[in-house]
């Protein structure tokens, strides 16, 4: 656990770097301020040097406490070591500690990559799409574009992670995509929602869809938005994340049709 203003000024440096921009999330005040009372506060060392960081707090949601994750970054060089995964499970521990239950966070279903990690690692679900939740980008990759999130859930008193949730062939893919001639994914939809398990194509790396064509981006947001809207008013839960044919599918699932 981090405690000491260094090491909070050292976390909000790390907040630039990894996200590569002049604006700081959470300052290291508000750290110091929510470090006193209850927030979880990580940081991953390599050689003295702090190289990942994470910050949630504990919330109340509609009268229940929990802990909301705010914040988890590995700076590039040091991703896909299992850093990310060790401070997740560091902040589980300390968590239940707290006596709390859950754990939310909210991510961009566009971001394939970091949801193969939560769904398809970490074993969140989740039944809530929030519209343009931090208001539009104002940075210039993301600007234009809807900040439309997912809100996860993962159980905190949980033992094992939950095993990675396969795609069944039997399920029905209601999106997927059409490869233009430009090599980008556009998306197309196949069928209505029907059965216990459904496939939502999305584009594997939509930052290259991003930079080639922005148009394209803001159909893909779009288009997940409506998806996920429906799937989750029929009561689809989604549940997994997996990787096939250079896209990325989100499998939804309703038990007991
Ligand atoms: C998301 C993030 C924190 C993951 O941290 P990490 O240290 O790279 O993740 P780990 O090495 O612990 O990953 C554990 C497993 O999750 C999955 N995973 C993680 N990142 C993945 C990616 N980009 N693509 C596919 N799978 C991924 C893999 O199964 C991985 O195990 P493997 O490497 O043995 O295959 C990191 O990519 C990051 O800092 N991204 C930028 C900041 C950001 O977007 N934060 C939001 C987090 S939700």
């Amino acid at each position: 656990m981090l405690s000491t203003v260094e090491e909070f000024r050292a976390h909000e440096r790390l907040q630039r770097e990894i996200w590569g921009s002049d604006k700081i999330d959470v300052p290291a005040n508000l750290l110091t301020a929510s470090a006193r009372h209850g927030a979880v506060l990580l940081g991953a060392f390599v050689e003295r040097r702090m190289i990942g960081i994470l910050y949630g707090f504990p919330a109340l949601t509609d009268g229940r406490v929990h802990h909301h994750s705010h914040m988890l970054g590995v700076l590039a060089p040091y991703r896909r070591l299992g850093i990310g995964l060790a401070l997740k499970l560091r902040q589980r521990e300390i968590v239940r500690a707290q006596g709390l239950d859950e754990i939310t966070w909210t991510v961009d279903p566009l971001e394939v990559g970091n949801n193969l990690f939560n769904f398809g690692r970490l074993g969140v679900v989740c039944d809530t799409y929030i519209v343009d939740a931090y208001g539009e980008m104002v940075d210039a990759l993301n600007r234009g574009l809807p900040s439309d999130r997912l809100e996860v859930r993962w159980m905190a008193r949980e033992g094992d992670l939950s095993a990675p949730t396969g795609a069944s062939p039997a399920a029905t893919v209601i999106t997927a995509a059409e490869w233009r001639r430009d090599g980008l994914p556009e998306p197309r939809r196949l069928a209505t929602l029907a059965g216990v398990e459904c496939h939502i194509a999305a584009p594997r790396d939509y930052r290259a869809v991003q930079r080639a064509d922005p148009d394209l981006a803001l159909r893909w947001r779009l288009h997940l938005r409506q998806v996920f809207a429906e799937a989750f008013e029929a009561g689809y839960i989604l549940t997994g994340c997996v990787e096939q044919t250079g896209l990325g599918w989100y499998i939804v699932s309703k038990p007991g049709v």
